[in-house]
């Protein structure tokens, strides 16, 4: 595996640098005061191709490597884990799916807009009864002559009401359990498709998240991704991949935070010195950036493995478990090393620790990478 960033790399990485400098940064404490969506800066990162990034450029997207879309979603992450959320859903979870397993009319008509950042989607897998247990589904999909039936409720959907088109998954064949399990493209408007109202949470307050229902929404059969009972595997090769984009939001969050910290260390003094000299300081540092620099890797590593066509699922779960803990632990600290300026909102570490914590509980919680990774290993 090769450390060294091409030049390619470096440019991408310096241009969302740049863009979450200048764009995401100012009036990013008041969106999380708000809870107010970044409509205008997702749109420009559309424009700027940071919403399709993989995916090849006949069907809108930037066709980029994932160590690309690795350094842009740590750079985003720095600043505006809000947006950085809604990037992630729309390039791991919505674009790669229907780029590896929809049809060509499905690739033309959804594909395209979505990576080119002129639409956006939601991946719809949880509900009130199936979170981790993803195989207790419990919202249905009939077949009709040339439609499905689709009823039932969705949970904590990101881009829940921000969305134009949703890949929702739902139980097609009751007595076949996850081998009947189907997925859909649902477009927003749809007769009988309600969104409820927008979860009032503890981080990543500017992304949207809200509940669907579906009552007798009929979808046309075209919109079936893949063949019958492919809708299980379909959500776990697409979680696969998204788990490295949470990541690498976790890695840029615990880098955003140690950055803070750092800067913040060498400027305040008390005792007659910055506080960077006292030693409970500096170790401090000295860990999070020894932990940093591990998550890195790991994320590096299941990039690499992806980018290889190497299996990736075991090494993104691994980045995902390790990279979401030192977010939650590194932004703790951050508070810390800011003493009471951590405690308020101006100094942005205590919004950092807050959006932390959602990187240990979405796209598998904690609990449940750990299940894939000691599953294969005993497996093994
Ligand atoms: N790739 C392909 N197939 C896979 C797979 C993978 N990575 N993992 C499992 N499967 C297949 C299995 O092979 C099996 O199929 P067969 O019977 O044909 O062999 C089938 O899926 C069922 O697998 P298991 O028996 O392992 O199922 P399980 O009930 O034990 O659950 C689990 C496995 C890993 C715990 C799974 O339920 C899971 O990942 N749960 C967490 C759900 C999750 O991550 N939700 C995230 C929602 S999206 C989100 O959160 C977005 C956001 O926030 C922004
Ligand atoms: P539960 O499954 O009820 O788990 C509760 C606790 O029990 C957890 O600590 C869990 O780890 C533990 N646990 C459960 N089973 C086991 C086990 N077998 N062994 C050990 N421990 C276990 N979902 C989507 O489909 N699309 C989205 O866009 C999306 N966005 C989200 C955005 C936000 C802000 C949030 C909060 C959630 C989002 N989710 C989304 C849902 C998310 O994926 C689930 O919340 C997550 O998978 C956990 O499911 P649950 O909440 O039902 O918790």
């Amino acid at each position: 595996m090769d450390f060294n960033l091409t030049e390619e790399h470096i440019m991408i990485r310096d241009a969302a640098r740049d863009f979450a400098q200048t764009e995401l940064l100012p009036g990013v404490i008041e969106r999380d005061n708000k809870q107010e969506f970044p409509k205008e800066q997702i749109k420009k990162m559309g424009e700027l191709g940071f919403l399709g990034m993989m995916v090849d450029p006949k069907y809108g997207g930037s066709g980029l490597d994932t160590i690309s879309y690795m350094l842009a979603m740590e750079e985003i992450s720095k600043i505006d884990a809000s947006a950085s959320v809604v990037m992630s859903v729309n390039n791991s979870l919505v674009c790669w799916g229907l780029e590896h397993y929809a049809n060509e009319d499905q690739k033309q008509k959804y594909l395209k807009p979505l990576a080119s950042g002129t639409k956006l989607g939601a991946f719809c897998l949880s509900e009130p009864e199936a979170g981790s247990d993803a195989t207790s589904q419990k919202t249905t999909a009939i077949e009709h002559d040339d439609y499905y039936l689709l009823n039932g409720t969705k949970n904590w959907i990101t881009n829940g009401s921000t969305a134009d088109f949703y890949i929702v998954i739902a139980q097609t064949h009751i007595d076949k359990a996850h081998k009947g399990i189907n997925a859909f493209i649902v477009e927003k408007g749809w007769k009988g498709f309600d969104v409820g109202p927008k979860e009032d949470k503890l981080g990543i307050r500017g992304s949207d998240t809200h509940s669907l229902q579906f009552n007798d929404v009929k979808i046309p059969k075209e919109n079936r991704i893949g063949d019958d009972g492919f809708g299980f595997k379909f959500a776990m090769k697409t979680l696969a991949g998204g788990r490295i984009g949470i990541a690498c939001q976790a890695l840029g969050i615990a880098s955003g935070a140690y950055e803070l910290a750092l800067k913040y260390s060498k400027q305040r003094k008390t005792f007659g010195t910055e506080i960077c000299n006292h030693q409970a300081i500096a170790f401090k540092l000295a860990d999070m950036a020894t932990q940093i620099e591990a998550a890195r890797h790991l994320c590096m590593k299941a990039a690499w493995d992806k980018d290889q066509k190497k299996d990736y699922t075991i090494s993104g779960a691994m980045a995902k478990l390790y990279a979401s803990k030192v977010a939650m632990d590194t932004t703790v600290e951050a508070v810390q090393i800011h003493g009471g300026n951590g405690f308020v909102k101006d100094y942005h570490v205590e919004r950092l620790m807050r959006d932390a914590k959602i990187t240990q509980i979405y796209e598998g919680t904690s609990e449940i990478q750990k299940i894939v990774i000691s599953r294969s290993i005993i497996d093994a």
